[in-house]
């Protein structure tokens, strides 16, 4: 991966221009991790939440890469959720369920410092917004007040597809959302206008379910006859255009080869035309 690669977000933040996702890989997790960072992955994306993600094991896959292939921790872009409520499991809530929502925050994001073993993350992301804008106000501050500690370099959301919603956040946040990640798929026409305001804002957009809600491109005969052309899979050309068109893509592979095939996207570029002819199938 090639730092020129790299994205920086409005924060001054520089980013690895695909990220490692650890969801759903429970007792795998760890070892997964340090395969990613061995082969030379340098963003890791997870969250506090039992349901999907076993955060332990990121923290345990992170610090035996570092200490098997000599990476400081400095080297990673680290970036996890704080998840309402809602998305957590009730029997598994990594917080006290009863604590009003900024308590939640401040306890959520000390379980992740511990289960990560770090004293500070990269990136803070509110799962998803919250039924009542206030309460998502309220859970931002909250974010708010762990930057102001130095204990997070930026905040983000996720799962927010409404661009009024987004710019609502936007507007009352004294701490700007510096991400979104966001499902990429047809269903919200690939959240056109929220990526034109990160594009005005440099809000970093990071998609998810990128490969999996996309099958019809993949198999797309423009996408086959570039990939001919590049002489790389359909996979590769769909993450090479996003990063050409500033999209950073999360992969969650379990294989190694696609691991590879991920990350070997970094040496060759697509032209302006055939950019567009990607952009056209969406
Ligand atoms: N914010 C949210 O609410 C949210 C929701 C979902 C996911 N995420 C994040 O996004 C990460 C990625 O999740 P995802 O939903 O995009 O799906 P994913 O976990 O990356 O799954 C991608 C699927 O595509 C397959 N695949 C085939 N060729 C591939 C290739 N060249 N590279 C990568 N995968 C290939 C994978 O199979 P193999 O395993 O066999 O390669 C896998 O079945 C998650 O781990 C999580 O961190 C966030």
């Amino acid at each position: 991966m090639n730092h020129k690669d790299f994205f920086t977000s409005v924060g001054g933040l520089r980013m690895p221009p695909i990220i490692y996702g650890t969801a759903w890989k429970k007792e795998r997790t760890a070892a997964l991790v340090e395969q990613a960072i061995g082969l030379g992955f340098r963003g890791i994306d997870t969250a506090c939440q039992p349901k999907h993600y076993h955060e332990a094991g990121v923290g345990d896959g992170i610090s035996n890469a570092c200490q098997r292939y000599g990476i400081d921790r400095a080297e990673l872009y680290l970036q996890s959720k704080f998840t309402p409520l809602n998305g957590q499991d009730p029997e598994r809530v990594p917080y006290n369920p009863n604590a009003g929502l900024s308590e939640q925050v401040a306890q959520s994001f000390l379980t992740s410092l511990k289960n990560l073993k770090t004293p500070y993350l990269d990136g803070l992301l509110l799962h998803s917004p919250l039924a009542n804008p206030k309460h998502t106000l309220e859970v931002w501050q909250a974010m708010e007040l762990i930057f102001h500690s130095g204990k997070v370099k930026q905040l983000g959301i996720s799962n927010c597809y409404d661009l009024k919603q987004f710019e609502f956040l936007h507007q009352n946040a004294e701490i700007k959302p510096a991400v979104i990640q966001n499902r990429f798929y047809a269903d919200t026409q690939y959240d056109r206008h929220l990526r034109d305001f990160c594009r005005e804002h440099r809000i970093i957009y990071q998609s998810f379910w990128t490969l999996t809600a996309n099958p019809h491109i993949l198999a797309h005969a423009t996408l086959q006859a570039l990939a001919a052309k590049y002489q790389r899979n359909p996979a590769q050309l769909f993450f090479r255009y996003l990063n050409h068109i500033g999209i950073l893509p999360l992969t969650g592979t379990t294989s190694a080869s696609h691991m590879r095939e991920d990350l070997a996207i970094f040496d060759f570029e697509l032209t302006a035309e055939d950019c567009d002819s990607i952009d056209r199938l969406l």
